[in-house]
């Protein structure tokens, strides 16, 4: 099969497109016929190497891992023997690790069926950046219908989805994006929306029960002023991406927790 590879860091030119062996599913695994795979920071961070803390993980001097992909939607082609939930020909969306290629395989809970009335493009944009932003929101920050909730990064590929499931769950939605982004965050959903070109929301007097951070724009004090009494912040992003990186690369290998989660002491 015909797949994308690369073997050494550096920009988009380190890539390759070659013909490798089509994988076997394992015994808990489903194998994809790939229709969709979306471009994640993830894939970015991982091609480029960067930040360079980053190679512990990945391969000091080459990347130990050649292929990319995190995000897939596709065609069930064959399944593990121990797996139930899926079988060939279903349509599913989901987590894997090598997604850029014609052939994917991933393990039976890293996928759920993709809805009808969703194309495969759309179902492959949404795994990474959705499941960040729900357990953000959902599992460190313990979101509560009523609560007053700021995105802090409402523009981005995590903060819209977090946007539009801040809302699901019956909450007062503040989004913080730039000007050009105003109209987009409000359509998807915000109560209000403040422009940070010209208003920091941290000197404001709005106070928050929950913050989930995608930018890391501020000081821990910073975000403790506009937190409400027993208020929590979630951050799973930084300007140096260091935190964003460790908590992709712990979702996607780990399957576990995006985000670190503070709740100042009072
Ligand atoms: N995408 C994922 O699946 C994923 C998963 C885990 C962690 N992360 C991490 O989470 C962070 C956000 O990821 P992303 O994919 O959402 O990035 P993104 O699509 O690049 O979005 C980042 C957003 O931040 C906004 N922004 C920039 N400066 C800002 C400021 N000073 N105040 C408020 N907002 C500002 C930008 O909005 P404007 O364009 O309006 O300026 C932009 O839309 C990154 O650190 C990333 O590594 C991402």
């Amino acid at each position: 099969m015909k797949a994308i590879t690369y073997h050494r860091y550096g920009s988009p030119d380190v890539l390759e497109y070659e013909d490798i062996e089509k994988p076997a599913p394992g015994d808990n695994e489903v194998l994809i016929k790939v229709r969709a795979a979306s471009v994640n920071p993830f894939d970015w961070h991982f091609m480029r190497g960067s930040p360079y803390f980053l190679r512990i993980v990945a391969g000091l001097r080459k990347p130990k891992m050649t292929r990319l992909g995190v995000d897939v939607a596709g065609q069930v082609e064959a399944v593990g023997r121990n797996v139930t939930q899926f079988k060939p020909g279903d349509e599913v969306f989901g987590v894997c690790r090598e997604a850029f290629a014609e052939y994917a395989r991933t393990s039976e809970s890293s996928l759920v069926m993709k809805p009808g009335n969703v194309t495969f493009e759309q179902a492959a944009s949404v795994p990474v950046a959705a499941i960040t932003a729900l357990q953000g929101l959902r599992d460190k920050g313990h979101i509560q219908r009523g609560q007053t909730v700021l995105i802090n990064g409402a523009a981005g590929g995590v903060g819209t989805f977090a946007v539009q499931i801040a809302k699901s769950f019956d909450t007062d939605v503040t989004g913080v994006c730039s000007t050009r982004n105003v109209e987009m965050v409000r359509s998807i959903g915000a109560d209000r929306v403040i422009d940070y070109t010209q208003q920091d929301f941290a000197k404001g007097t709005q106070r928050y029960d929950l913050i989930f951070d995608l930018v890391a724009t501020h000081s821990l004090r910073a975000y403790r002023r506009v937190l409400n009494p027993n208020g929590t912040c979630v951050i799973a992003g930084g300007p140096s991406q260091v935190l964003a990186i460790l908590t992709s690369a712990f979702e996607v290998f780990v399957l576990s927790p995006c985000a670190s989660s503070w709740r100042p002491e009072r």
